[in-house]
């Protein structure tokens, strides 16, 4: 399998008014062409600036970000980015703002095709009859539903999520999880996906990276070996499934208490 992003000794430094943050210390790191892979690790860690410098937000201060073998400089077009905070224009519809991807990305898409294929998104999300109604006038699962289906809708062919379902309820969680599963599978999309959730990240990920606190670094890499297609619903009643949860759990418990302590 090829490889798709690569971090070489990535790390990021943030100077503000006077002060110097090392966010991440130097990072290595290989995502496959079709890979699935988790990043968790407590707040403040620098998971979102990875994502930021791999979609070419934000530049590295030391070491390279590399996609499909090439530094990223500047934006980087060949993924979609669902960002933590969802980005939806207020004064644009639901309907209007997924479809927002489509006038950005392919210019010449026809109104009708455009239109079909907003509506699949609508339906595939959940959202059929909230169409016309504005982001303020969505909740925030919903908000963040209607953000994935604007990154899906121009088919990227990688996706970087930022805890993208940490605001939908549990068992609508769940209906999420399954179809970005079978939409990633079919796709062969490559996924980079943050989540604080260990439970969603064995369920999804080949891979799950465990960083440790500010400054945040690698402190290990484990491969899910489950079988697919998951069953996202029964998963984590397989024995296999709670060895694993209770390992990683152990791996990161102390960090994740400690930046509790912090905050
Ligand atoms: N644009 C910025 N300017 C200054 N500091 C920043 C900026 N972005 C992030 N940081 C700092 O870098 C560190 C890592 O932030 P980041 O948002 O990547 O963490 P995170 O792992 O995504 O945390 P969370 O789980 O809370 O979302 C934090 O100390 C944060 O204050
Ligand atoms: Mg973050």
């Amino acid at each position: 399998m090829t490889e798709k992003i690569r971090l070489e000794a990535v790390t990021k430094l943030f100077n503000t008014r006077g002060t110097t943050t090392v966010a991440l210390k130097p990072v290595d790191l290989s995502v496959r062409d079709n890979e699935f892979v988790a990043l968790v690790g407590p707040s403040g860690c620098g998971k979102s600036t990875i994502l930021n410098m791999v979609a070419g937000l934000m530049p590295a201060s030391g070491g390279r970000v590399l996609y499909d073998g090439a530094p990223v400089a500047g934006a980087n077009r060949r993924v979609g980015y669902m960002t933590q905070k969802d980005t939806l224009l207020p004064w644009r519809s639901t309907a209007d703002n997924i479809r927002l991807a489509l006038e950005l990305k392919c210019r010449r898409t026809a109104k009708s095709e455009a239109d079909d294929r907003v509506a699949q998104m609508i339906d595939l999300v959940g959202l059929k009859g909230f169409e016309k109604h504005f982001p303020a006038e969505l909740s925030g699962g919903m908000r963040k539903r209607a953000a994935l289906a604007r990154t899906l809708i121009y088919e990227p062919e990688t996706l970087l999520m930022d805890e993208p379902f940490g605001a939908l309820d549990a068992q609508l969680k769940l209906v999420m999880l399954d179809q970005l599963q079978r939409l990633t599978q079919d796709r062969r999309m490559t996924v980079l996906f943050v989540t604080h959730d260990l439970a969603e990240a064995i369920t999804l990920a080949d891979r799950i990276v465990i960083f440790s606190g500010r400054p945040g670094r690698i402190r290990s890499i484990h491969d899910i070996a489950l079988p697919r297609p998951r069953d996202v619903y029964k998963a984590r009643f397989d024995p296999d499934f709670a060895h694993l949860h209770a390992t990683l759990w152990d791996e990161m418990k102390d960090d994740v208490i400690a930046a509790g302590a912090r905050a």
